[in-house]
């Protein structure tokens, strides 16, 4: 009884900790877009030289590689195009700090 009792408990803490875990931490997450110069070429929800980062959540939430195709967007550097035409490499963000990395990208995918 006592066992089972002990399990209760801990799956409803295990449940009360989850939502919280995944969240993204947005004040953090908001800054270092903005100090990484994301917010510069990405608003929130307007277009700018590139599309809004709500966009960008809408495309990518709940898919299965979505976190994983937005990280490697904005760690790898590839070739993207501008509203105007131009083609440049996309910004390599500076931080190597794989959990802001992870917020940031979660901070995107949470944005309706
Ligand atoms: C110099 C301008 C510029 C900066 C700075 C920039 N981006 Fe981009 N980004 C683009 C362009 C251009 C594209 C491709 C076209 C589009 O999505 O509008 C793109 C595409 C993306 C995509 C993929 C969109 C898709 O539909 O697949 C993500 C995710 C993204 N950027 C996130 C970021 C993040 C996060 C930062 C900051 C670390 C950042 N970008 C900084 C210009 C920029």
């Amino acid at each position: 009884m006592k066992t089972a009792l002990t399990t209760t408990f801990l799956c409803l803490a295990a449940l009360a900790v989850a939502p919280a875990a995944s969240a993204a931490n947005a004040a953090a997450a908001e800054a270092l877009a903005k100090k990484e110069g994301c917010l510069k070429c990405h608003a929130i929800d307007k277009k700018k030289e590139a599309k809004p980062l709500k966009e960008i959540a809408a495309k990518y939430r709940g898919k299965a590689d979505g976190e994983a195709k937005v990280f490697h967007q904005i760690t790898s550097g590839e070739k993207v195009k501008l509203e105007d035409g131009t083609e440049e490499e996309h910004k390599v963000i500076k931080t190597k700090d794989k959990a802001e990395i992870n917020n940031l990208v979660a901070w995107i995918l949470s944005l309706k």
